[in-house]
């Protein structure tokens, strides 16, 4: 085999995942629904030179090198060579990787690239009994530069969470056919975040509020998995926003302070609160990011895309339903 296509998912996560400890090991279970309209497409194939090289390219078809200058690319780098030595294999890769939205914009393109590299990295080196042990791929996936990336290994409603061991893992806690939802993400905002979550998650620590939030949010983590059991969608919405609030609280009282939430961000919420009040009945979940992940039921999902509509400061939507996991093409 010389040339493999995957195609990996983004996710959205109902509970949070912020701060990690050394190894990028979560400090806290996350909860995600996968997303079957946030795609990156990765392909590897063997090279001729002696050193790897990964191209990320644009809408337009355009090419970059991926420099190892920032944390993520050098982790990038770092994974093909992980999974190289666990193949035994020598082969250099070149990598080219695709997303069809907007990148670093806070849904979640280091989730879906990271599980396609590693995917395509995996599938390229033969590595077929992990390929084919989803949780023991997604252990490996976490490792890489996106902890929540394990969670795209999954579709359906996916949990990442500590096996007893401090090794996290990811597992489905419903399929992608058990409950029809919608993630409307309502794009205030095309331009790349300045901190990457890398960064946000060793900051994380500096928050006077790290803790409080580390123990109230085992509650909200029952909650959203029964919620998602039983198709309480109410329930899964407060705890939803409840969760997006406290996971922002603790990035603005980080030293230095992180701001990803930008003013129309805040009026976005202001306004999905007031629109609910009068009958529409969605909720927010905002991450690393300031564009708006509008959750609703599906049967909502036109009211909602026409109030997103009538709203000129949202300058796009991109309307995801629960989609599966990792394809390999
Ligand atoms: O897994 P990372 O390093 O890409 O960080 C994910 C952080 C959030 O997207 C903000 C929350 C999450 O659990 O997805």
């Amino acid at each position: 085999m010389n040339k493999v296509k995957v195609q990996a998912p983004s996710n959205i996560a109902f509970i949070k995942y912020w701060g990690n400890k050394k190894d990028n090991i979560p400090l806290n279970e996350s909860v995600s629904m996968t997303l079957d309209n946030c795609l990156t497409k990765t392909t590897a194939c063997f090279s001729d030179k002696d050193f790897d090289e990964i191209y990320i390219k644009n809408n337009s078809g355009e090419k970059t090198l991926l420099e190892k200058n920032d944390i993520k690319g050098k982790k990038a780098y770092e994974q093909i060579e992980i999974i190289r030595k666990i193949s035994g294999k020598k082969n250099k890769l070149t990598i080219e990787s695709e997303n069809n939205f907007p990148t670093g914009a806070g849904i979640a393109s280091s989730a879906s690239g990271f599980c396609a590299l590693s995917g395509a990295c995996a599938k390229i080196f033969e590595i077929n009994d992990l390929i084919g042990n989803k949780k023991e791929f997604s252990k490996l996936v976490r490792k890489s530069g996106s902890a929540s990336a394990a969670r795209s290994v999954f579709g359906g409603f996916v949990s990442l969470k500590d096996g007893g061991d401090g090794n996290y893992f990811a597992e489905q806690i419903a399929d992608e056919a058990s409950w029809k939802l919608t993630d409307t993400v309502a794009i205030l905002k095309n331009s790349v975040k300045k901190t990457p979550s890398s960064e946000g998650h060793r900051l994380a620590k500096t928050s006077p509020f790290l803790n409080t939030r580390l123990s109230e949010v085992k509650k909200r983590l029952s909650d959203v998995k029964q919620a998602i059991i039983k198709k309480d969608f109410e329930k899964l919405g407060h705890a939803i926003e409840k969760d997006t609030i406290s996971m922002h609280a603790v990035m603005m009282t980080s030293t230095p302070p992180l701001f990803y939430l930008e003013p129309e961000t805040l009026k976005l919420i202001k306004l999905i609160i007031d629109a609910r009040n009068k009958g529409t009945e969605a909720y927010y979940s905002i991450d690393a990011g300031a564009n708006v992940h509008v959750i609703c039921e599906e049967k909502n999902e036109e009211k909602v895309n026409k109030f997103l509509s009538e709203l000129k400061f949202v300058k796009s939507q991109i309307i995801n339903h629960v989609g599966s996991g990792i394809k390999f093409l």
